[in-house]
């Protein structure tokens, strides 16, 4: 199997568990994205694109940065959401139906194989922990670059080397599982592919990108003081969500309780859990 398809798999594999989250992952997954959605400073009448927009959260939060007379009203601007799962396309459209959220659009597709995103040009584009995830980032990025008008901004976020919730949730779990995907090295797609800000600049630059900068941030994800379902979402958030999924019962059981015992060293008991979590903020300009 090449890249492309390897990605296409697992993203086919984790998406019942995305979509099963994607209520939850709004909330805890904010800070993962918090900081791009300030950076770009989305403006009432601009159009953005979302790369890699999963359940569409952050897709209808952009839309709704784009309307001066709130979420509903229909005026210029908007945005559109562009995700290689099907399933998970099918799940933002209906969680945000085009009737009742003007302006905003979802996409099934490959970011690497489009020439430019329909919907287009953008005045902005914006990426939450994608990324470092494509089979060819430098095809990804240039088809975002494509899209937006000359001048137009990009903001997204990537995993720093660190992230031990990352590790905790998977190792916890693998035991109780059957076999996982194998973990990817190097620069093959994974959360830390673009973990050093160096292959970013040349990531983004060789796409075609101008005024390329990484900032790194440190934030917290928060979450109620729920073990059994905090392991479930970031079990189902990582590699091991497929074999989690086709577990029976008891192994499901032990698996949350393996990884719940590995997080428990973000677990305050009765006020609940704090994730701390290492970004690349990415910012760079469409230099048309
Ligand atoms: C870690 S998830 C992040 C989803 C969403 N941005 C969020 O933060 O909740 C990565 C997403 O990238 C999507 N993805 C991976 N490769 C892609 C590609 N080549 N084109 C479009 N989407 C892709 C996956 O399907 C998945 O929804």
């Amino acid at each position: 199997m090449d890249a492309a398809a390897t990605v296409a798999a697992f993203w086919a594999a984790a998406a019942p568990g995305w979509i099963r989250h994607a209520d939850r992952h709004d909330v805890r997954g904010r800070p993962l994205g918090e900081v791009a959605l300030r950076s770009l400073a989305v403006r009432p009448g601009e159009r953005v694109l979302d790369v890699g927009c999963g359940c569409g959260g952050t897709t209808a939060e952009l839309a709704a940065a784009t309307k001066a007379g709130g979420a509903g009203s229909d005026e210029g601007g908007g945005a559109v959401g562009v995700d290689l799962s099907a399933a998970m396309i099918e799940a933002a459209r209906s969680r945000f139906p085009a009737g009742r959220h003007p302006g905003l659009r979802f996409l099934a597709a490959d970011i690497e194989t489009l020439d430019v995103v329909p919907g287009g040009p953008f005045d902005a584009a914006y990426s939450r922990m994608v990324l470092m995830l494509l089979a060819d980032p430098v095809a990804g990025c240039a088809a975002v670059r494509r899209s937006l008008r000359p001048g137009g901004r990009f903001a997204a976020t990537v995993f720093r080397a660190g992230n031990a919730w990352l590790p905790a949730a998977m190792l916890g779990a693998a035991p109780h599982l059957g076999a996982l995907p194998p973990l990817p090295v190097g620069a093959e797609p994974g959360p830390f592919a673009l973990a050093d800000p160096g292959r970013i600049a040349r990531v983004l630059t060789a796409a075609g990108f101008a005024d390329v900068a990484t900032e790194p941030h440190d934030v917290v994800m928060e979450a109620p003081d729920e073990p059994d379902d905090v392991a479930e979402w970031l079990i189902e958030l990582g590699p091991a969500s497929a074999p989690y999924r086709l577990a029976v019962p008891t192994a499901q059981h032990e698996a949350r309780a393996g990884a719940g015992k590995l997080l428990a060293r973000f677990r305050d008991p009765g006020a609940g859990y704090r994730i701390p979590s290492a970004l690349w903020l990415v910012t760079a300009r469409n230099p048309g």
